[in-house]
């Protein structure tokens, strides 16, 4: 049985098929992205991830890039058990995470994913994508510079996804740190891929003093999964 069409915990065939498509388009981008990492190989052989050039981005411009399906599962799941209701997200792409946790708050029984993207031609398309879905209800999507989309929220946070470019993971948490309810949860991809650029990142989420507790997974590239345990104006 192959990964995706393995039993899943999101009984929606609607979502399941608009979600295998997209894990498939994002497959056979695989074997290109692997070529262009390869002369960065090194870096993570010794432990040390990859280095980060903030720099050259276009050339993502049209790949996905997305959370593996046992990630987006696992972001169903967690939001599920907090009864989510408001989810961030800062790099959505073409919405295939953003339809995990989009399914969640549907099933929570109502809520929104307030998700970002800055290209322009991904946004498009993460809205067709979301909408095929039947999830357009409960997402909104904003265009732009995440440093600027994400920095009006009326109501508290339960739930952060950060999957954006890694230079700006620590400014992004800190615009929406004061946002995230206490027992909030804060996910963030690919920590061991990129361990030195998102060096600082971690070490903000793994020294309780900044008002988290923090460990580092092995799913995927390493998954940060963190909680809020203390808003910083009662520290
Ligand atoms: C790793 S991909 C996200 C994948 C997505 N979460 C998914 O699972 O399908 C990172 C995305 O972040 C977007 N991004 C990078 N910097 C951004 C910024 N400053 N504001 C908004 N989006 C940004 C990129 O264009 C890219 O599409």
């Amino acid at each position: 049985m192959s990964k995706l069409s393995k039993p899943s915990v999101l009984n929606d065939v609607k979502v399941k098929t608009v979600l295998n498509r997209l894990h498939a388009e994002a497959n056979k981008q695989l074997p290109g992205l692997i070529l262009h990492y390869l002369p960065k190989l090194p870096g993570l052989l010794l432990g040390k991830g990859i280095q980060w050039d903030s720099t050259k981005t276009e050339y993502y411009n049209d790949k996905y890039i997305p959370i593996e399906p046992d990630q987006g599962e696992f972001l169903y799941l967690i939001a599920r058990a907090i009864n989510a209701k408001t989810i961030v997200e800062f790099g959505s792409s073409f919405g295939i995470s953003t339809i995990y946790l989009a399914t969640a708050v549907r099933d929570n029984g109502g809520g929104i994913v307030i998700g970002t993207e800055i290209v322009h031609e991904k946004v498009v398309q993460a809205r067709k994508n979301i909408a095929e879905a039947g999830l357009e209800n409960y997402v909104e999507i904003r265009e732009g510079d995440g440093l600027k989309t994400l920095k009006a929220f009326n109501q508290t946070i339960d739930l952060v996804l950060i999957d954006g470019w890694i230079h700006l993971a620590l400014d992004v948490l800190k615009i929406l740190d004061p946002s995230i309810r206490e027992g909030g949860i804060v996910i963030s991809d690919n920590v061991k891929t990129f361990k030195e650029p998102l060096k600082d990142y971690i070490e903000f989420l793994q020294n309780p003093v900044n008002g988290y507790q923090s460990s580092t997974f092995k799913m995927k590239g390493g998954t940060e999964f963190s909680v809020k345990i203390r808003r910083h104006d009662e520290n």
